[in-house]
């Protein structure tokens, strides 16, 4: 039922052998033969929230033994008081940062690391900017097996440095950026027999199309008309928009909404591409940005992104720093939702779309925040007021509530 399929050359290949790229070269996704799924959007909704709810769209064995950590069900807010301030009457937050390990990717990792196990590996490994790194150690810890990750040497937002460390995953530090790092791992993958789980890796996707499809039983099936996707090395993206397309094939759906990726200026070699109307990248040597979880100059799966893009006639734009940080800000107080930089992106990318006219006021929208405030104290203590230190007198505080 389920199979690898080369998005370049439509070259498949079996689901039982450890295989990341084509010959070809070309990227790997997941064919699944909708057909043979019967499930009724009823049975979905008498399950509990999260993403093996949808057990029957993921590309698991019935004999496999699930690693989760009951990812996934996380909360989708209406945006009221931001949606009056730019003008949109439905705007809605998807906020990831309501996992496990605070962002997205445990809904990946579960589906991974579960097919580590199927594979039989013992030793787990990424490359990553953070987020990835802090997942994959959580769900290698429970899966009882070992895990090294490979970070860019002082450019890891301290909470998810933190949280690797404490799941005892093995953290090395390189020194270079993240696209250094994910060419070093995916060599050693090979070479040192270790179970990749970038978003390289098809499988991981998998779990990560759950995002669309809560977005959907959530809305009670109303499509949005947009959905705006932080992107960085573009696995989200790709993975989102193949679960709208899955929903829509099964007929749970009869419409697809457009797709909008953000990128941080000074990251933004796929906004480059798609302004300039070519498919392939140039690479950005020195990627910048305060978005450090987006801070990547050579993302591998832009080809996926660009191709979901293309077929929900969406498109792609960049925000920069200030742009990032006001969202970050709209979103902790007028919403209370505590996101880290990256996440504010779709934000602020609706917000600047909203004033150029791209995004219209009686659009249905969804951005996806991806990862939780705590993830980046340091930008929060940089950016922000400073604290108050006072005696222990009351007239002393009540002097400070006055001005
Ligand atoms: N938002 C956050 C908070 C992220 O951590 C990432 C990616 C993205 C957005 C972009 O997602 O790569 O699928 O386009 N973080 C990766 C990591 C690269 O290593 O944690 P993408």
């Amino acid at each position: 039922m389920f199979e690898l399929r080369c998005i370049s050359c439509g070259q498949s290949y079996s689901n039982d052998v450890v295989i990341f790229n084509c010959s070809c070269g070309g990227l790997l996704e997941v064919l699944i033969d909708i057909n043979k799924i019967s499930v009724k959007k009823r049975d979905l909704s008498r399950r509990p929230l999260g993403v093996w709810r949808y057990k029957e769209f993921l590309p698991i064995d019935p004999d496999d033994h699930i690693i989760s950590l009951k990812e996934g069900g996380t909360p989708l807010y209406r945006g009221r008081n931001i949606g009056r301030m730019v003008g949109l009457t439905e705007l809605f937050i998807k906020n990831e940062g309501g996992n496990p390990t605070g962002s997205f990717k445990d809904r990946g990792m579960t589906v991974g690391v579960t097919k580590a196990l199927h594979f039989g590996s013992k030793f787990v490994c990424c490359a990553s900017t953070g987020n990835t790194s802090a997942s994959l150690a959580a769900y290698a810890a429970k899966a009882g097996i070992k895990c090294i990750v490979l970070l860019p040497s002082g450019n890891i937002a301290l909470g998810k440095l933190a949280q690797a460390i404490l799941h005892g995953a093995l953290v090395v530090e390189i020194k270079g950026n993240f696209d250094v790092a994910l060419n070093l791992i995916r060599k050693a993958s090979k070479d040192l027999n270790l179970y990749l789980l970038n978003s390289i890796n098809p499988w991981r996707l998998e779990g990560q199309k759950t995002e669309a499809f809560e977005i959907l039983e959530q809305l009670d099936y109303n499509v949005p008309n947009t959905v705006l996707v932080p992107m960085g090395n573009c696995g989200n993206i790709s993975a989102i928009w193949k679960g709208f397309k899955e929903f829509y094939e099964i007929g749970f759906i009869n419409k697809l909404p457009r797709m909008i990726g953000i990128q941080a200026e000074g990251a933004s070699p796929v906004v480059e591409a798609f302004k300039n109307g070519r498919e392939d990248i140039i690479p950005i040597n020195y990627p910048n940005t305060i978005a450090t979880a987006i801070k990547i100059g050579s993302p591998v799966n832009a080809p996926k992104a660009l191709q979901a893009i293309k077929e929900s006639k969406g498109l792609i734009e960049s925000v920069n720093d200030n742009e990032i940080m006001k969202a970050q800000k709209l979103l902790a107080r007028f919403e209370g939702v505590g996101v880290e930089p990256a996440s504010a992106a779709s934000l602020a990318g609706v917000i600047k779309l909203c004033k150029l006219g791209i995004v219209k006021e009686d659009e249905r929208v969804v951005c996806i925040t991806t990862g939780h405030a705590m993830k980046d104290p340091e930008m929060i203590f940089n950016n922000y007021e400073k604290t108050i230190e006072i005696e222990p007198r009351i007239e002393d505080l009540r002097k400070i509530l006055k001005t």
